[in-house]
């Protein structure tokens, strides 16, 4: 077998942490393989390790005959390995066309000349890399025409992931590592990154694939490797894999049982009129009459993009609620405006009397609504106990803050082992436990969730969401958005279905779970 990528006995360890702990590893040339494993198993920090962005305590690695050991970023990067990052990071400011460009850099090495001369010969050459990063957009799906000219950091999520394989591609590289491309994505929305993947793959790049994502990952790799605590438990076929016993226990847990190896097809119904008169109906059965959250005809723009318009939802007392949509549909948008980070173009949003879209964001924490962001926002800075106490800091029982703060490490014992680490060395995964174990602890009578299973390894979201499904029964309302859609609705009271802005239906969680369209459209048929 030839091989391009070739680790033999790397290891990696911060002080007491083994991150990354003797992993050998083969990708064959042409190949997709995946890498998984629970969160804080190493996958990144194998990732940091291979492109040189952490260097190897021990051991080495080459791609083809050149070796990696000890190279700096760059000059991995000239060889022909990129790569995307779980916590994406594109330049917010610039571009989204010019986020492509600077990952072409690399890759160029007369770029400098070319900046500075003005001879047409020159600008041709630039206009023709302009072509090409619009080219790169379009390839992996995103329509350059409506988004090139936008600034990075204001796409949706979804669109910033995409970005990032087109900067990544920009480099033209012979391996390209993606660690979590579908973090974020709805069932459809993953679809499509399949399909992506194995387009490219059929091009001839070579993938080394991170994801939770069991379906995505055991569709599309012909060999995956698991690792957990720094070591590689397994490594096999997908069918070989998953079936594994001791990665059934460290990886899948209930989720091993949904796997299934290829994904339903996407794109929403055309039947979705007689749903919204089937949904009607829906509504007019479920929708509370006494609301503690009360959102009446609420619009929201950034510039001239109308995210939300005209957007109508009740949230009674001890309900948990459901908002389900696509990327960039605009459900962030609605929870930032509800926590007072946004204000709203027209429309009102009130909670228990307190007006959202006046009230300071100090003001509605204090009034008992608590948001838990999507992208963790923790104070990376801050060691995981100093996030934790942070959490109580209202309240003035000492004991039972520490008992609360006991408890929460009991749920997610990796953040009781971490307590003393600053929070922003904490692995994606661990970094979303972090920030929902806050969100719990604030005790909120009102908790909106956004994304709360991104980046989670199966086990630990079957983990998450029993948690969320115990604050509850404990007494505290949920607003929750979430692109695991059908578990979003299995626990869900009601849910909405957010569509470019717009409620487009309603209906309690069990009636839209079998709903055929948004079957269709979000859970994957
Ligand atoms: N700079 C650092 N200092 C201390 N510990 C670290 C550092 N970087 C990573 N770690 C620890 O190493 C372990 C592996 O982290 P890594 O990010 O590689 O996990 P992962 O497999 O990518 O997890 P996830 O699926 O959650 O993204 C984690 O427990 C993390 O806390
Ligand atoms: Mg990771």
């Amino acid at each position: 077998m030839s091989v391009l990528l070739r680790l033999d006995n790397v290891q990696r360890h911060f002080g007491g942490v083994h991150a990354v702990d003797g992993v050998s590893l083969e990708v064959e040339p042409g190949s997709i393989h995946g890498l998984i494993g629970p969160n804080g198993a190493g996958k990144t920090t194998l990732v940091n390790v291979i492109t040189g962005y952490v260097p190897m305590q021990s051991g080495h690695a080459w791609l083809q005959s050149d070796e990696l050991t000890g190279l700096p970023a760059h000059r991995i990067a000239a060889l022909g390995i990129s790569r995307t990052f779980q916590n994406i990071r594109l330049f917010k400011d610039l571009t989204a066309l010019e986020n492509v460009l600077v990952g072409m850099h690399t890759r160029r090495r007369d770029d400098t000349l070319a900046q500075l001369a003005t001879l047409p010969m020159f600008r041709r050459g630039q206009r023709s890399l302009m072509d090409d990063a619009r080219g790169l957009m379009e390839t992996v799906g995103l329509a350059a025409s409506d988004i090139a000219g936008r600034a990075a950091g204001t796409l949706p999520y979804g669109d910033q992931r995409r970005l990032e394989i087109a900067r990544a591609l920009a480099l033209r590289p012979r391996l390209l590592i993606l660690d979590e491309p579908a973090a974020g994505m709805n069932p459809s929305e993953k679809q499509g990154m399949r399909e992506l993947i194995e387009r490219l793959n059929q091009d001839g790049l070579t993938i080394l694939l991170i994801d939770h994502d069991m379906r995505l990952v055991m569709g599309v790799c012909q060999r995956v490797a698991v690792l957990d605590f720094g070591r590689k438990i397994a490594e096999g076929t997908p069918a070989e894999v998953s079936t594994d016993a001791g990665v059934i226990k460290a990886y899948l847990g209930t989720g091993g049982e949904k796997v299934v190896t290829s994904a339903p097809g996407a794109s929403a119904g055309d039947d979705t009129d007689s749903l919204i008169e089937q949904t009607t109906r829906a509504r007019s059965r479920a929708e509370p009459d006494q609301a503690i959250l009360e959102i009446e005809d609420l619009s929201v723009s950034y510039g001239a993009v109308n995210a939300v318009r005209g957007a109508s939802l009740r949230v009674a007392a001890g309900e948990v609620v459901a908002l389900i949509g696509a990327n960039g549909a605009g459900k962030s948008t609605i929870l930032n405006t509800l926590s007072g980070l946004i204000r709203p173009d027209s429309g009102s949003a009130v909670f228990d009397r307190l007006d959202l879209t006046r009230a300071k964001p100090s003001a509605i924490v204090h009034h008992g609504l608590v948001q838990v962001p999507e992208g963790r926002e923790i104070l990376a800075r801050q060691t995981v106990l100093e996030n934790l106490e942070l959490a109580t800091w209202g309240r003035r029982d000492g004991a039972a803050k520490r008992t609360q703060i006991e408890a929460v490490m009991k749920r997610f014992p990796i953040l009781g082992e971490r307590r003393a680490l600053r929070a922003g060395t904490l692995s994606g995964g661990e970094q979303q436990m972090l920030a929902i174990a806050r969100g719990l602890l604030a005790r909120p009578r009102l908790l909106l969730l956004d994304e709360p299973s991104l980046g989670l390894a199966p086990q630990m979201v079957d983990e998450v969401f029993a948690a969320i499904a115990e604050i509850h029964r404990e007494g505290t309302t949920i607003l929750l958005v979430e692109q695991n859609a059908l578990r979003a609705l299995e626990i869900a009271d009601r849910a909405y279905v957010l569509e470019t802005g717009q409620i487009r239906l309603t209906g309690t969680g069990d009636d839209l779970l079998h709903n055929p369209a948004v079957r269709r459209a979000y859970l994957g048929g």
